[in-house]
């Protein structure tokens, strides 16, 4: 038997979730509609019309899944706010209830020992603003700063973590590239100025953030390596630029001062040659980096596959999830050390990591077998210690997440939840892995 790993001593466990995803009442008490809402509502953007009008109403049972949290011993919650409940349009009139709500969601989590970290934009911009043009309205970065700016002042007395956006790849790649997320758009001149936009909202609200704030403040991305599928130079490159794209993207602006030099390859004309300002204005330093790690992707040349003439390629030795990503926990730790030795190893917290498979009807004694997903999140921490062990400065994880909820374009039929969610009902039932994530948290790591 190995000896029992050790994690770092004030090292944060904690579960995540996003607004849309979870919360339902979308237009309760006074807030105003998201392109989400818009999205949901349009027909055949969702798989089998799911929208988040319901989704898991954690807007009306905040303190019954803040003791559930407490139930599972969980340390930390990362929750996302919804701009629109703060400001129905945006901008301008404040919106005093949807403060009030997340107010007091702080409040119970911080009675139950659980650090809350919130996240200022996951996906669900006002539609106001979608109006307006969304990420492509240059406008987009100021109106971002003061509905933080906002935020900060209401709840950094009691908020110490915060992460400005979710994913920004995610938001440039599916929303304004493939059409898969809202607004639904297709087109590389827009993701192009998306992804600059999107940058220059991150650095102003962290601006804000160092005159008003008194925490921490990251942003969180998603990193997927590349790994080329054979040492043909062809797949070689068509893995460079998927990392570039994928990976490098958000990163090296923020943390390098440029934008990787594959970029005008793969958007071509639409890739504007930006000043020296303007990637300064980039730069804004940040107290974490927050990384979402699911799966790796290796990777060969696939001419025409449009935009990055590069494909993943299926691995028939590895496990898959359901939603099609390949299991590879090794992948994790190269990841981590990839940010240490490019990145000048920055604070880490892992802001999510988790999967979704098949989970079997609820048993009548309430017990949800899910040994995959237990075989996922320990695999899974076993990488981050690892990476630990190796010299990475990760200060926490978050798992997601913590209930079944929206999975986006999968709609409900996804479920990531380490709680099984009945969404008949709502009934929260505890799956498995729950159980031995708290049986973790509670050893801090050794029982893995
Ligand atoms: C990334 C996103 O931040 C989250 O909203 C999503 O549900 C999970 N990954 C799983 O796809």
């Amino acid at each position: 038997m190995s000896s029992p790993l050790t994690f770092p001593e004030k090292f944060l466990w904690g579960s995540a979730t996003a607004a849309y995803q979870i919360e339902g009442s979308p237009s309760a008490d006074g807030a105003g509609p998201s392109i989400w809402q818009r999205f949901s509502h349009t027909p055949n953007n969702i798989l089998n019309g799911d929208t988040g009008d319901i989704a898991c109403d954690h807007y009306n049972r905040t303190d019954a899944d803040v003791a559930l949290m407490k139930q599972l011993s969980m340390q930390a919650y990362r929750f996302s706010i919804a701009w629109g409940r703060i400001l129905p349009e945006g901008f301008g009139a404040v919106n005093k209830p949807g403060l009030d709500h997340y107010d007091r969601l702080v409040d119970r989590l911080l009675e139950s020992n659980i650090t809350p970290m919130a996240t200022l934009y996951h996906w669900d911009l006002p539609q106001s603003l979608g109006d307006r043009g969304g990420w492509l309205n240059p406008d987009n970065a100021k109106w971002f700063g003061d509905y933080a700016e906002l935020v900060f002042n209401r709840l950094d007395d009691r908020v110490k973590l915060w992460a400005t956006l979710n994913e920004p790849w995610v938001v440039m790649d599916n929303g304004y590239m493939h059409g898969l997320h809202a607004p639904g758009h297709r087109s590389h001149h827009e993701a192009a100025i998306v992804s600059h936009n999107l940058l220059r909202a991150s650095a102003e609200a962290v601006r804000r953030y160092r005159t008003v704030g008194k925490n921490k403040i990251g942003l969180v991305v998603n990193l997927e390596p590349k790994y080329p599928a054979s040492q043909d130079p062809q797949d070689v490159a068509a893995a460079q630029r998927a990392d570039a794209y994928m990976n490098r993207q958000y990163l090296d602006p923020v943390l390098l001062g440029k934008y990787p030099p594959e970029m005008q390859d793969i958007f071509g004309d639409a890739w504007p040659a930006y000043t020296p300002q303007e990637l300064n204005d980039l730069r804004e330093p940040l107290d974490f980096i927050g990384v979402n790690y699911y799966s790796r992707g290796v990777t060969r040349h696939a001419e025409g596959e449009w935009p990055l003439h590069a494909k993943t390629v299926r691995q028939p030795q590895s496990t898959y999830t359901e939603t099609g990503w390949e299991v590879c926990p090794q992948a994790f730790t190269d990841v981590l050390n990839w940010v240490k030795d490019r990145y000048n190893n920055p604070p880490v917290y892992i802001t999510e990591n988790g999967s979704a498979f098949y989970d079997p009807p609820v048993a009548e004694n309430d017990r949800i077998e899910d040994p995959l997903r237990q075989g996922y999140l320990k695999t899974h921490l076993r990488a981050i210690h690892q990476a630990i062990q190796e010299g990475c400065d990760i200060r926490g994880y978050f798992a997601w997440s913590l209930m079944d909820n929206l999975e986006w374009a999968y709609g409900f039929s996804k479920r990531f939840g380490l709680v099984h969610v009945n969404y008949e009902n709502q009934k929260r039932t505890p799956k498995e892995s729950a159980k031995l994530y708290k049986r973790i948290i509670e050893s801090n790591g050794r029982c893995l």
